[in-house]
């Protein structure tokens, strides 16, 4: 009955970084998704999905490219703005593109900025490297909330050798919760955990006071997170393990629009009850 209420009221309220940790606290699974435009930012607030991140996957899911490496600032802000017109409940979270919180603490501070004042965005997420402790202790003393991202991070593929599971041994998978709690303490509200064995997911959860956010990383996260076009079925490259599909959206569209197709080359559509009419007593007049 009280899980139930907590759940309603959860269910309601405008999501914050400060709902989030009494969602962790009270046990609460914390549900998040990717975004990247306006009509699909309305059904994920519609919906009640908590977190809705404009990750910086619109490069491969819609921009078409092979990585996520050449996503620009300017690409984040256009989609950010869409999806900020969508979303009133869920926490809009924008992505930091490569290297734009890299470079300095001030650059990093400034992109934020633009993130928050510009794209609409209530929080921006990092992801782990080298800097990124440095990056998040500047952005969050700024003023702005931040997420860390640890295991798989697609900004270092190249670094890391290929979109590869994360943390599969002992050394390794000490190595990835060190970088969660160095992200925890830069002062991270969130650290989205990625295709890591579970048992490295359930450490992290366990050790860190922040909610966890898990994709590929066991059911033990505090929430998951996928990425929408994964799994609507909408992006086929290539599919990892951890991805459901809980549509197939890619055969809907096509059977649509080869119904159209045939319609159009058949002279079927458009039909009367989708032509505009011209008053009887117009058309004696128009045609004589
Ligand atoms: O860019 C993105 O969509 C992400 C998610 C996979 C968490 O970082």
């Amino acid at each position: 009955m009280f899980g139930w209420c907590v759940f309603v009221s959860f269910s309601e309220e405008k999501v914050t970084v400060l709902s989030l940790q009494e969602m962790k606290r009270v046990g609460r699974k914390i549900v998040m998704l990717t975004a990247y435009d306006y009509p699909t930012a309305l059904i994920l607030d519609e919906v009640g999905v908590d977190i809705v991140l404009v990750g910086d996957t619109l490069g491969m899911v819609v921009l078409g490219y092979e990585t996520t490496l050449p996503v620009t600032m300017e690409d984040l802000l256009r989609h950010c703005q869409a999806v900020r017109r969508g979303v009133k409940r869920a926490l809009l979270v924008a992505d930091m593109p490569f290297m734009s919180f890299n470079v300095s603490e001030e650059k990093a501070i400034e992109n934020a900025g633009r993130l928050v004042k510009e794209g609409g965005a209530e929080a921006v997420k990092v992801e782990a490297g080298q800097v990124t402790e440095r990056a998040i202790k500047a952005i969050s003393g700024a003023g702005i909330p931040v997420m860390g991202h640890v295991g798989l991070t697609p900004q270092r593929i190249h670094a890391l050798g290929g979109f590869k599971v994360q943390g599969r041994n002992v050394e390794a998978a000490r190595e990835v919760i060190e970088e969660a709690k160095r992200q925890e303490e830069a002062g991270a509200f969130a650290v989205v955990v990625e295709s890591v064995p579970w048992q490295v997911g359930k450490v992290i959860t366990e050790e860190l006071e922040v909610p966890t956010m898990g994709i590929g990383a066991g059911v033990y996260c505090d929430g998951q997170v996928l990425v929408l076009h994964d799994m609507l079925g909408l992006f086929e490259r290539f599919l990892p393990r951890f991805v459901k599909r809980y549509a197939n959206l890619k055969e809907e569209i096509k059977k649509a629009v080869l119904k159209y197709k045939e319609e159009v080359v058949e002279g079927r559509f458009p039909d009367k009850e989708h032509s505009y009419e011209m008053p009887e007593e117009e058309v004696k007049k128009f045609l004589g």
